[in-house]
């Protein structure tokens, strides 16, 4: 498939051809200077020293768009206002509403792409901070997907490490079914474990005992850790589930996948020099970091970071992945780096291979600081569920709390303010939903009525063809939150394409209307609806019909 280019990147490019810079367009501030204005006559007349509507005249008499605008006019100093021709755009937007992808096209090279999320920790609830990883890695997993790439998504989860001990202990102790108790439960047992552990020093050598059995196969041990896992699995897998998050049980790749690779990896680091023992710790020094990292501990048991090189090595060597993106915390930035360079070192990940994090910032309570239950605990991520299904229904609920994660930069955290997001105006999802519903009803209405919807041809007021204008522009966005999976870009689009039909829809009648008038009018509520439909599923959110 040949990638469509969006009109403002046709223009671009036909300015670029000319004037040797990018012409930097921005929409019009007004309709009567038509759809685009660009400043590049100002900014060359500055380095050559020359007259800006000199420079202007001379680019406009040079560059040739009189197939998609009309004559390029110059404005003031020396701007350059663009027109585009009505027909150009109508055509354009009949090709959105009429392609089953609205306008998104494949990436011509599609890439393995492994998202390594949620990832939470066996006997644990999900916490408000597993809300942003799943979100967002679902976001991206959505997008990378539409754009035509295979997506490979494992949940790294946390099933293996020295707690276990005390688990297995604990479970014994109490004569509980380990694989029966729910997230909540399990949870609960491993505060006993922990309290009892601290209390009972003949409770703790057992615990370590059993680790020490756990690490060396023992068929009982091994039976009571699989239990565990498995009930964390199918606890965690109901919480996926509520947050429509697609991730199944067949993603789960937990820690302990690479018990077996884990001396294997350590032993060519040191070999290779690239690891050293430090105070009997293995470490790597990785420069421009404080603290080295640490792959094996003066215990002998392997850590965090050994788990996470054995598994870059598999999903280089045996996923093939041509991406690999960690969507955590940011407060695991330096972990990443430290292990991403390590890698490189080792030679597990080859430069044709990108390795990235992408980090995201926490989650705020109405006081600014990071969200809490009201007794001071960790807000688990069902509470917040719980919370927002009182003020919407669970669809809406899902909506407000997805968008509000999704719509600003990644980094930056955000205060969880239920009562703005689930609002039914301004930027949040509940409103995009909306925008749908009631182009839907439109849409209803025109059927009932037996009016034809489409084609877009004729686009005389500048409120259709602001709204044309914007339904070309998805297939391009979707194809730049693919590359730099700022889901944001994607947010504020829709929230831009939700403006311009409102503004549309109160300029143009629309079932008021006749003849060809009426049929584009449809038609451009018909493209608005499911560019907004296809648009939120990509962010992981449903577009009801009704509202
Ligand atoms: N289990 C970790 C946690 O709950 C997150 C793991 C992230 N992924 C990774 N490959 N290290 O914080």
């Amino acid at each position: 498939m040949v990638a469509m280019s969006s009109l403002p990147s046709k223009l671009s490019a036909r300015f670029a051809d000319v004037a040797g810079v990018d012409p930097e367009l921005r929409p019009a501030t007004k309709p009567q200077f038509g759809h685009f204005q660009s400043n590049v006559a100002l900014r060359l007349a500055k380095s050559e020293g020359q007259n800006p509507r000199a420079v202007a005249q001379r680019l406009v008499d040079e560059i040739d768009v009189a197939d998609l605008a009309e004559p390029l006019e110059i404005a003031g100093p020396g701007f350059i206002n663009i027109r585009l021709k009505p027909e150009v755009l109508a055509a354009e937007a009949e090709q959105v509403r009429t392609d089953p992808a609205n306008g998104i096209v494949a990436a011509e090279q599609p890439q393995t792409v492994v998202i390594d999320y949620p990832s939470a920790n066996v006997a644990k609830q999900m916490h408000v901070g597993h809300l942003r990883t799943s979100v967002i890695g679902d976001a991206f997993n959505r997008v990378l997907t539409a754009l035509g790439h295979t997506v490979v998504p494992q949940d790294h989860m946390g099933d293996w490490g020295r707690q276990f001990g005390m688990l297995v202990e604990q479970v014994l102790d109490e004569k509980v079914d380990a694989a029966s108790l729910s997230l909540a439960e399990s949870e609960a047992l491993y505060k006993r474990a922990q309290a009892h552990f601290n209390d009972d020093p003949a409770f703790a050598d057992r615990a370590r005992k059993r680790v020490v059995l756990l690490q060396s196969g023992d068929p009982e041990t091994i039976k009571l850790w699989q239990a565990m896992v498995e009930s964390s699995r199918q606890g965690l897998l109901k919480t996926y589930q509520r947050l429509g998050i697609k991730v199944g049980l067949d993603d789960f790749d937990g820690e302990s996948r690479y018990n077996d690779d884990l001396p294997k990896v350590v032993e060519e680091l040191e070999t290779d020099g690239i690891a050293v023992i430090d105070q009997g710790a293995l470490c790597v020094f990785v420069d421009g970091f404080a603290a080295p990292m640490i792959v094996r501990n003066r215990e002998g048991g392997f850590g965090y970071a050994a788990t996470d090189l054995a598994a870059i090595r598999l999903r280089v060597n045996e996923i093939q992945a041509d991406r690999i993106l960690y969507v955590v915390d940011v407060r695991q930035s330096d972990h990443f780096a430290q292990v991403f360079d390590t890698a490189k070192r080792a030679g597990w990940l080859p430069d044709s291979v990108e390795a990235r994090h992408i980090p995201f910032g926490t989650v705020l309570g109405a006081d600014n600081k990071p969200l809490k239950t009201r007794d001071g605990g960790t807000a688990t991520l069902d509470s917040l569920l719980d919370a927002a299904e009182t003020e919407a229904s669970p669809e809406i609920a899902l909506a407000a709390i997805k968008y509000a994660d999704l719509s600003n930069s990644l980094i930056k955290d955000y205060v969880f303010d239920l009562e703005r997001m689930v609002r039914t105006s301004g930027d949040t999802g509940p409103y995009l939903q909306y925008a749908h519903a009631r182009c839907n009803q439109v849409l209803r209405k025109a059927q009932a009525e037996g009016y034809a919807i489409g084609p877009i041809t004729v686009l005389d007021e500048p409120a259709e063809q602001q709204l044309a204008l914007k339904l070309t522009q998805f297939g391009e966005v979707v194809a730049e939150v693919g590359q730099s999976l700022a889901p944001h870009k994607l947010t504020s689009y829709l929230y831009d394409l939700a403006e311009s039909f409102s503004g549309f829809y109160e300029k143009c009648p629309v079932l008021k209307s006749e003849g060809e008038v009426r049929a584009t009018r449809l038609g451009l509520v018909q493209a608005t609806k499911e560019v907004l439909a296809q648009g939120l599923d990509l962010l992981g959110i449903v577009a009801p019909e009704r509202m």
